[in-house]
């Protein structure tokens, strides 16, 4: 399946980008229905589509008490994170999206790698609760911004209804 993806080209807008690439997304999980399977070729399409350092999903595991490693592409990373700790914990701890322009600059940001200059991380929900959220960093300061939080949400949106608890 992922052979035919069709990347989208370095000319075209981030949303052209977001366009191409989302009915494919789509299509990429529609015939399976195992979760793990599933983010895992949702995490190796965004990678090969957009020029991204690290692209992930943390699972809210063990008693709501840890964010847990879930499949990725890029660099080895922090396999736990804890409760309001990082970006990825206030996105969890909040309820919210949230848009790091610079890293550095985050109180409490967790550096897994120091390529990593800016982040978006986007809560994806289960029964009304925070299940996982979706993790992805970028080597160029301010990479993302309300156009990512956009289409990326419904990224989140394909992974929700495909959601079983891990
Ligand atoms: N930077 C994240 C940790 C996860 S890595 O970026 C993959 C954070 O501060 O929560």
């Amino acid at each position: 399946m992922s052979e035919n993806l069709k990347l989208p080209g370095i000319d075209l807008s981030k949303a052209e980008k977001y366009e191409m690439l989302l009915p494919q997304l789509e299509a990429l999980i529609a015939p399976e229905t195992d979760l793990i399977a599933n983010i895992s070729n949702l995490m190796a399409a965004l990678k090969s589509a957009m020029n991204w350092l690290w692209v992930g999903v943390y699972f809210v595991k063990e008693e709501n008490n840890w964010l847990v490693l879930g499949p990725f592409q890029g660099p080895v990373a922090c396999t736990r994170i804890g409760f309001g700790r990082g970006v990825c914990g206030h996105a969890w701890q909040n309820k919210s999206i949230i848009i790091v322009d610079d890293v550095n600059q985050f109180p409490g940001h967790i550096a897994c790698s120091n390529l990593s200059k800016s982040e978006i991380v986007l809560p994806g929900f289960y029964k009304n609760e925070v299940a996982f959220v979706l993790d992805i960093d970028s080597e160029e300061y301010a990479a993302f911004d309300k156009t990512d939080e956009l289409y990326l949400s419904k990224v989140v949106r394909l992974i929700e209804e495909k959601f079983v608890q891990q």
